[in-house]
């Protein structure tokens, strides 16, 4: 069984930016974390959620650059996250934890995109860790203090369309393929929210996953300018081929999640362009669609992969 992907007509698109999507949302008294909001995507979501008047935490795995890329921002707090490790994890929750104060917005953007094979913890691929057991890890801690009614924006991508979930071989232990690994961490941040939206929906937190667009962002820092021009993202001289969207306009999707009056009743759904997405054909080749893939809202897939995350994680706020 899957969610239910329909375009709501929100009256949004791909051009829209954070800004517009925000404007006349009064956010004063509301805080928000963002993983990784110093940076692409998740430094224009930092902005737009501080414009609309929000306190906005954001943990970062490099506190200075962070701090740095945030100067000038008010109603922002820095402190340290690495999500590639579980004792780190564990030691910004526990901070948060004592500060007594409850989130109304989580957002968990930070990520990493096709890297060479890299293992963390013990043993797992980089990619998988990082983009999901290390944010499943962090939800599950912050839970106690996640306020009824809040909404967790869980970053995705149409990277998704690469790989369903690997049952038979989630860490890449019989070979390793940086698009097939990006594929399905991406599909498991899908089924993250779907499946924390009906763990959470007895307390009205719903959850949400989303695709920000195409935006040039250092998230491309691991590709070689040779495949960019190859897959026809720039040429020979550093310009740009295809239609990539700007950080504020990459970042409007997760802005809309966190906040439109739109979604209000709506959950475990996956957005893009700030709509919900349809389903994409069967027959789609790898990311040549838009919409989300069926695999990647299945409601028995997303139970089996907090089962499966709960048990590497230790982790399970349920
Ligand atoms: N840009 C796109 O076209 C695009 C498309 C689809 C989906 N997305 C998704 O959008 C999200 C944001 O991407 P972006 O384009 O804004 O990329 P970005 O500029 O590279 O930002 C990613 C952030 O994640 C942080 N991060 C990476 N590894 C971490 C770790 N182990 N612990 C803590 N933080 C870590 C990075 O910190 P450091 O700077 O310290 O490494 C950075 O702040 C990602 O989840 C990505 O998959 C992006």
């Amino acid at each position: 069984m899957t969610t239910a992907q329909h375009k709501i007509g929100s009256g949004f698109g791909a051009t829209t930016t954070a800004a517009e999507v925000v404007a006349g949302i009064d956010l004063t008294g509301k805080l928000a974390v963002v993983t990784g909001g110093y940076s692409g995507i998740g430094l224009e979501t930092t902005r737009a959620l501080t414009g609309a008047g929000a306190h906005v935490v954001v943990p970062a795995r490099r506190r200075e650059t962070a701090e740095q890329a945030l100067a000038g921002l008010a109603n922002v707090e820095v402190d340290e996250l690495d999500l590639g490790d579980l004792e780190s994890v564990r030691a910004f929750a526990e901070r948060f934890l004592a500060s007594g104060r409850r989130i109304d917005l989580l957002i968990t953007n930070a990520g990493v995109m096709a890297c060479p094979e890299t293992r963390v913890g013990p043993g797992w691929e980089a990619q998988f860790a990082t983009n999901h057991l290390g944010h499943f890890a962090l939800v599950n801690r912050l839970w106690p203090v996640v306020a009824d009614g809040a909404r967790v924006v869980v970053l995705s991508s149409r990277g998704h369309h690469n790989s369903p979930m690997r049952w038979d071989d989630v860490q890449f232990e019989h070979g390793y393929d940086k698009w097939a690994a990006y594929g399905q961490a991406k599909t498991a941040n899908v089924l993250f929210a779907v499946r924390l939206d009906e763990l959470g929906a007895s307390r009205g937190v719903r959850a949400f996953a989303l695709h920000p667009g195409g935006i040039m962002t250092p998230l491309q820092r691991h590709l070689p300018k040779a495949e960019m021009i190859e897959r026809g993202w720039i040429d020979e001289a550093g310009n740009f081929l295809m239609q990539f969207k700007t950080p504020e306009q990459g970042a409007a999707t997760t802005v809309w999640a966190a906040t439109s009056p739109q979604l209000d009743g709506l959950g475990g759904l996956y957005l893009e362009d700030c709509d919900v997405a349809e389903l994409s054909p069967e027959d789609a080749e790898g990311m040549s669609a838009s919409g989300v893939r069926r695999y990647a809202v299945d409601r028995e897939q997303a139970e089996r992969l907090w089962t499966l995350s709960a048990r590497l994680t230790g982790v399970d706020a349920w």
